[in-house]
Parts: structure tokens; C-alpha cells; sequence
């Protein structure tokens, strides 16, 4: 079932670091619904951003929900630590978890939704049997690794049919998109089944965030209309 409401989820990497409170603070009053966190490893992707002492100091700053994804390997070993911090939604990586039910019940157990992610040349078929224990299904439009690159357009295609997962297994996940998401190409991801649009270089490289935010709710929340009216749906066969 899709979410109610569209929620957008700015993405902190292409934040000032140097002002990060006073960034967090500039997206929660222009009306973000999530703060997306993105962890590097250096491993996993080939770069390196934040750990658990800034997903603490974040979570002092704001009352947005964090929404924490984790691009490393055996991210079992810091779960704990992510949730103590303060992750409300801590997302891995198919391909970096071998025991995906173990690390998805350890996530719930600790109290934290989870979620379940996949590189773009990673099939939706993998998570065919733990999309009912997920409360988060994120598809990745990009490589990750870096904020600021062209979202892959065959991800319109993977949406929708992470979307028609999630409808035919009446799980309860919400369908999130990552990379690449800007004003122009919300209503197109929209229209293909996303609840979630995370987005950093297209928000955080405009003046007024709350504008840039406000304007990708309006694009993503027309389409949703008008797919409600006429049941048109991209990207299905
Ligand atoms: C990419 C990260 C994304 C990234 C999105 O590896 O997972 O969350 O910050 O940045 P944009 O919106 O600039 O593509
Ligand atoms: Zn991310």
C-alpha cells in the first residue's frame, strides 16, 4: 500500500558540514519529512563520509525522523551503535548482508524500522522474500558513492516493480528513491510508485531549500493525483 502523504527526505551529504545544525534547521522549517544520513565506508563505496557521533549530534538538532543509510560492509556490527545514536530508519544493502532476515530483525529488535536496499544492477527479485519483514524498501536511481550524479533512467522501471512487489505481498514497506531525484524528475518517479524522494545536491545548490522542497512535494503530490484519477502508472508492462 502506498503511503498517504509523499515525504521528502533531504539528503545531508550535499549539506554545508560546517553549518550543519543551521542546515538540518533551514530543511526542517521548509518542510522535510525525513533527514536522510548517508554512511560511507570506503569499502563498500568508494568514499568516506559519517559515523554514529554524527547521527547523535544530529538527532540533539532536530526532531525529524533520521533515516540512515548504510553503504558499508557488515554493517551488523554498528547497528546497535546507529540506533543508539539516534536512527529512527536504518537501511542496509542486500549485497553487503549474507544473513539479510538475521540483520532486519536485529534492526527491529533494537527498535528501529527497517530498511532493505539495492545497487542498480541488483534485481528486485532479491528481496522477494524478506519484503514482508521490511518496513523500507529503498531503490537505489544511482551508483552510490557520491551526492550530484544523473539519476540511471532505467530505475523508473525497478520503481515500478518494487512498487508492484509491495502491492502484491501487501506489505507495509514504504517505497523510498535515491539518486538524482530533483523538482523535474519528481512527478516521473512518483508516477513509477515512490513514497519517498530523498534528495541532497538538488535541494542543498538552491537558495531557499524550503522553496526547492515545497516545489518537488507539489510536482510529486499532482502526479499522485493524477495517477489516483486515472490509474496511469509508468514504467509497468
Ligand atoms: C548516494 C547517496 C545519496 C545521495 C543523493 O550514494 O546514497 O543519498 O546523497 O544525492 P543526490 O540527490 O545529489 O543524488
Ligand atoms: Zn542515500
Amino acid at each position: 500500500m502506498a503511503l498517504s502523504r509523499l515525504m521528502i527526505a533531504p539528503s545531508i551529504l550535499s549539506a554545508d558540514f560546517a553549518h550543519l545544525a543551521d542546515e538540518v534547521s533551514r530543511v526542517e522549517r521548509g518542510g522535510a519529512d525525513l533527514l536522510h544520513v548517508d554512511v560511507m565506508d570506503g569499502h563498500f563505496v568508494p568514499n568516506l563520509t559519517v559515523g554514529p557521533p554524527i547521527v547523535e549530534a544530529l538527532r540533539k538538532v532536530t526532531k525529524l525522523p533520521l533515516d540512515v543509510h548504510l553503504m558499508m560492509t557488515n554493517p551488523e556490527a554498528f547497528i546497535k551503535e546507529f540506533v543508539d545514536a539516534g536512527a529512527d530508519y536504518l537501511t542496509v544493502h542486500v549485497e553487503t548482508c549474507p544473513h539479510l532476515h538475521r540483520t532486519v530483525q536485529a534492526i527491529k529488535e533494537l527498535g528501529a524500522k527497517a530498511g532493505v536496499t539495492l545497487n542498480p544492477a541488483t534485481p528486485i527479485s532479491t528481496l522477494e522474500a524478506i519484503i514482508s519483514d521490511a518496513d523500507l524498501l529503498l531503490v537505489m536511481s544511482v551508483n552510490p558513492g557520491f551526492g550530484g550524479q544523473q539519476f540511471i533512467p532505467s530505475s523508473l522501471q525497478k520503481i515500478s516493480l518494487a512498487r508492484q512487489l509491495i502491492d502484491r505481498t501487501q506489505s507495509h514497506a514504504a517505497l523510498e528513491v535515491d539518486g538524482g531525484v530533483k523538482v523535474e524528475n519528481a512527478a516521473q518517479i512518483v508516477q513509477a510508485g515512490a513514497d519517498i524522494l530523498v534528495s541532497g545536491s538538488a535541494i542543498f545548490s538552491t537558495p531557499d531549500y524550503g522553496a526547492t522542497i515545497n516545489a518537488m512535494r507539489q510536482a510529486g503530490e499532482s502526479m499522485r493525483k493524477e495517477v489516483r484519477r486515472t490509474g496511469a502508472v509508468a514504467g509497468r508492462r
